[in-house]
């Protein structure tokens, strides 16, 4: 699909067929396309928890103020920011070493600069996590259109709830849900409302 007819398609929707399932394949494919969304330092601080069994999907509704797409949704995706993936511990690192030929005193002076600038307070962790993984969640909604599947974001949730009923830790950050499937074709989504443009949010110096 070109780009400009994503943007305009793309919309969150609050009816999904509960009938369709979404195949993994489509899934795994549309996550690997957004994953390409960039990062600080390519830094990737972020993970997901597909919530897909009816079990799982009525936790998480009852902890998103029991939003009736969470269950009607073929899943739901749990973006996680990690607060501490500038750390040493990131695989990343390694991979940097490689890429840039082994070169290490410039992989270690790229480790110093993110330890300070992500690492060196918690309001600098939480945004270091929580700006990428946004980024992430919009490339997942075009992505997922891009393969004929619907999304909406939500974070009309229970941000703690989530972290303890899923289990998450200590340095994670819940950035918001997202339901995937196939809109119900059936109902009408109310019409798109209008944005602020660029003259009413922009200031030129
Ligand atoms: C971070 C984020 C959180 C949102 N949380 C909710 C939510 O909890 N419940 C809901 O019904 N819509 C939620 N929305 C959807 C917005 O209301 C919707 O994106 C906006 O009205 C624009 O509509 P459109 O996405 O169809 O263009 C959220 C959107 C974003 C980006």
């Amino acid at each position: 699909m070109e780009t400009k007819t994503l943007f305009n398609e793309r919309r969150s929707i609050n009816f999904f067929d509960k009938t369709k399932e979404m195949d993994e394949q489509t899934l795994k494919e549309i996550i690997n396309l957004a994953v390409l969304a960039p990062s600080a330092f390519n830094l990737q601080p972020w993970r997901i928890i597909v919530v897909k069994s009816e079990n799982s999907k009525e936790k998480l509704f009852k902890l998103s103020n029991t939003q009736d797409k969470v269950k009607e949704a073929a899943v739901n995706l749990i973006l996680i920011g990690k607060k501490n993936a500038w750390d040493n511990s990131n695989l990343v690192w390694q991979e940097m070493l490689k890429s840039v030929g082994g070169n290490k005193q410039m992989v270690d002076g790229a480790k110093q600069a993110a330890a300070f600038l992500y690492g060196s307070s918690d309001e600098r962790s939480r945004k270091f996590a929580e700006s990428n993984t946004g980024l992430l969640a919009m490339a997942i909604m075009i992505a997922a259109k891009e393969y004929g599947v619907d999304t909406h974001p939500m974070s009309g949730i229970n941000f703690d709830g989530i972290h303890n009923e899923f289990g998450l830790r200590e340095d994670d950050t819940v950035v918001m849900i997202i339901a995937m499937g196939y809109s119900d074709k059936s109902k009408t989504l109310y019409p798109r409302r209008p944005r602020l443009m660029f003259d009413e949010i922009a200031t030129i110096l």
